[in-house]
């Protein structure tokens, strides 16, 4: 695998903190923004939001700030947007998702939110398409997380840092949510390592232990978010039913299709929310 730049994060010594405070200076500089105060992660099918949450003040491509991996799929747009909404507030949009499956390490995959959280965000929205384990859900639907479930068998958190995790995704968030739209549901998202779907008896497993939405994100990112101090707001778009639940084959394809035709609702949906936070 070949870059143009190396990636500070690669060396084993620095110190993901320092790395993640570059990265704010960079996009402090390059938006002339000092101050972010909402973060947004934006996954397969939430992209428009950006353009309707409030005026884009500047756009950066991700490769432009410290410690940022190329996006490795199509589909996930590698920019970093600053927006300032009609009440105020800055809003930082994150493009660029590194995944757990692409093997660069669980510091690349989350670096964005500690950066988030080094320029000031005290509220980290993350947002990502799935599979529903519930049969009653339909492929479209947008879905509050409540909890997660970590199949990683991995952590952000480095060393003896016991972070409490009750509470993961702040109920005081998910309550604005529901304010905004009262016929939101929620689910349990759990985390698989990804990049192959699950297999019909992974998403019986998921149910049986409490999983009702199945992805390959999030988790992750919502420890480090919560170890960083943030309060988090998570929403999965449900572009399938799970393997199995559904009754055929899965399909990036499929996966994208349905985000693109559920971007412009739900983002809409998430506007809404984040003028609401
Ligand atoms: N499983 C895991 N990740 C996904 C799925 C799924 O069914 N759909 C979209 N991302």
């Amino acid at each position: 695998m070949s870059e143009t730049h190396s990636n500070p994060l690669d060396d084993p010594n620095a110190n993901p903190f320092e790395v993640a405070a570059d990265a704010a200076a960079d996009i402090a500089r390059l938006t002339g923004v000092e101050k972010h105060d909402i973060a947004l992660t934006l996954g397969s099918g939430w992209g428009k939001a950006a353009d309707i949450i409030g005026e884009t003040t500047a756009t950066i491509p991700a490769t432009e700030v410290t410690g940022f991996s190329k996006p490795a799929l199509e589909g996930h747009v590698g920019t970093l947007r600053s927006i300032r909404t009609p009440d105020g507030k800055n809003v930082l949009v994150i493009g660029a998702r590194t995944h757990y499956y692409e093997g660069h390490g669980v510091r690349r995959v989350v670096h964005s939110v500690r950066t988030a959280a080094a320029t000031g965000a005290e509220i980290m929205v993350l947002t990502n398409g799935a599979g529903g384990v519930r049969e009653t859900w339909t492929p479209g639907q947008p879905v509050l997380i409540s909890d997660h479930i970590n199949l990683t068998a991995d952590s952000p958190l480095e060393g003896a840092t016991f972070i409490d995790l009750t509470d993961l995704y702040s109920q005081r968030l998910r309550d604005i949510a529901r304010g905004v739209d009262p016929s939101l549901d929620e689910g349990v998202y759990t985390q698989f390592r990804g990049p192959h779907y699950e297999t019909p008896a992974e998403v019986q497993m998921a149910k049986h232990i409490g999983g009702h939405i199945v992805g390959m994100s999030t988790a992750l990112e919502a420890i480090a978010a919560r170890e960083a101090g943030m309060e988090i707001l998570g929403f999965s778009l449900i572009t399938n039913l799970a393997a199995g639940i559904q009754k055929t084959p899965l399909s990036h394809a499929e996966v994208i299709e349905a985000g693109r035709e559920a971007e412009p609702v739900i983002s809409a949906l998430l506007a809404r929310v984040v003028e609401a936070l």
